[in-house]
């Protein structure tokens, strides 16, 4: 049966389910020669989900699109939204959530933390987590990757850039995964007991840093705060929440995913182990082939919109698909073929315009060093289920999945 919505036909294919997360890129080829502004449900409400390459572009940089709802509808009109209890609001005061100015203001407070420089100066740490994992997955003479390595390379990297301790770890990766996983007005009600938790435990995370200053990204916010008008205490909550968030739900995709995608090519696999100087554009090949963040997060038209031929009705819900302009054939050659030393490769995987990922640098360096430690520790690693039975993440931002059980040889 046709689901309509005001009289629009709905696409019926449910974007969130493990089979599409699964291999979404057949379908998005067929949207974007098809209906390249497809109506799909998402979050309970009807939602736009834009597949062309160049509109995607236009859709994270146009300022008709806006991030916070309240920009896209008038007055005392209220917009669409799931409800949330007001104590853990401060989830939502993030720069990925505003429109300038604020957007600006929160950006450039964490923004020199970021730059390639200073990450560059994890490098060793890094390296040495990576090999640590493997120590302890070859003691063991068994592994998850996901959650042995791909996991936990990112998750410590941001919590140590945040001081949040050894023991707070999982619990705090189950609530942000539960919130990561909300596609639907259900969810989000079920979601609630984590956000709950989530805000309680950054408080709790503030007051220890409050009390007692570290040199870490947690004090510096806190000073930013102290320093007057700059970020508030809801400020701060919400930004410790991103960046954890963003920090490693997403990285860990694009290490497992990439992974899965060099298992099932050997021949590329192996030019990733014996030609270190390729690293650099073989991340890039992986970022767009295998497209970790499939959809960027949700933007609303400010105004009626006219796209491809489609008008997007003022203040409704907009996703840019990003994995679709990844493979869009207009602008990428044979873009189903993974070619680790593509050229010119302008993927949208970071996203672009002012929302462009801040932590380009740092998942472009722990995934790097991911693969080179793993391939070259355990050159004959291997899937031990065969992939038909990966579980895909049912999710509606990120693509991934929750377990890769593998084998090796110690030679
Ligand atoms: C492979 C790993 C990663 C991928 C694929 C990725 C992807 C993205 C994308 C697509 C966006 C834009 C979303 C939008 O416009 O709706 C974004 C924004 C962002 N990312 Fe990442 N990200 C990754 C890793 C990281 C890491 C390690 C951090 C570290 C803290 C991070 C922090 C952020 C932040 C703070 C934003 C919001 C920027 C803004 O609103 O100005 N990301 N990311």
């Amino acid at each position: 049966m046709t689901r309509t919505y005001k009289n629009i036909a709905l696409e019926q294919v449910n974007i969130t389910s493990p089979s599409f997360r699964a291999n979404p890129f057949p379908i998005f080829k067929d949207w974007r020669h098809n209906r390249p502004v497809v109506p799909v449900k998402a979050f309970g409400q009807r939602a736009w989900l834009v597949t062309r390459y160049d509109d995607v572009l236009t859709t994270l940089t146009d300022e008709r699109f806006v991030k916070n709802r309240r920009n896209a509808t008038d007055g005392n009109k209220k917009p669409p939204q799931m409800w949330l209890p007001g104590f853990v609001r401060p989830l939502e005061r993030n720069m990925l959530d505003s429109d300038n100015p604020d957007h600006d203001r929160l950006r450039s407070l964490v923004h020199q933390a970021f730059t390639p420089r200073l990450i560059a100066q994890l490098e060793n740490r890094i390296h040495c987590l990576a090999h640590e994992l493997i120590d302890k997955a070859i003691a063991k003479g068994e592994m998850d990757l996901i959650r042995d390595f791909a996991l936990p390379i990112p998750m410590v990297v941001i919590s140590e850039m945040l001081g949040v301790a050894e023991g707070d770890r999982d619990a705090f990766h189950r609530w942000s995964s539960v919130m990561v996983s909300v596609t639907k007005p259900m969810d989000g009600i079920f979601a609630i007991p984590s956000l709950y938790k989530l805000v309680k435990f950054l408080r709790r995370l503030l007051g220890e840093h409050r009390l007692k200053p570290q040199d870490n990204l947690t004090s510096a916010l806190l000073q930013a705060e102290e320093e007057g008008s700059k970020l508030s205490e809801d400020e701060v909550v919400g930004m410790a929440a991103l960046l954890l968030t963003a920090g490693h739900e997403t990285t860990v995709n694009l290490i497992g995913n990439g992974v899965l995608a060099l298992l099932a090519h050997p021949a590329e696999l192996e030019r990733v182990r014996t030609e270190p100087e390729l690293m650099k554009s073989a991340i890039e090949e992986l970022m767009r082939y295998t497209s970790p963040v499939l959809l960027a997060t949700e933007r609303y038209a400010r105004e009626d919109i006219m796209m491809a031929g489609t008008t997007i009705p003022k203040s409704e819900l907009v996703f840019a698909a990003l994995g679709s302009a990844n493979h869009d054939e207009s602008k990428f050659e044979n873009p189903e073929s993974l070619i680790l030393d593509r050229q010119n490769n302008k993927h949208v995987g970071f996203g672009s315009g002012m929302h462009y990922c801040l932590g380009a640098p740092l998942a472009r360096l722990e995934s790097s060093i991911a693969f080179q430690v793993l391939f070259e520790r355990l050159p004959n690693l291997k899937l031990a289920i065969s992939p038909e039975n990966l579980h895909w993440n049912s999710s509606l931002i990120m693509r991934g999945v929750s377990s890769i059980p593998v084998k090796f040889v110690v030679l």
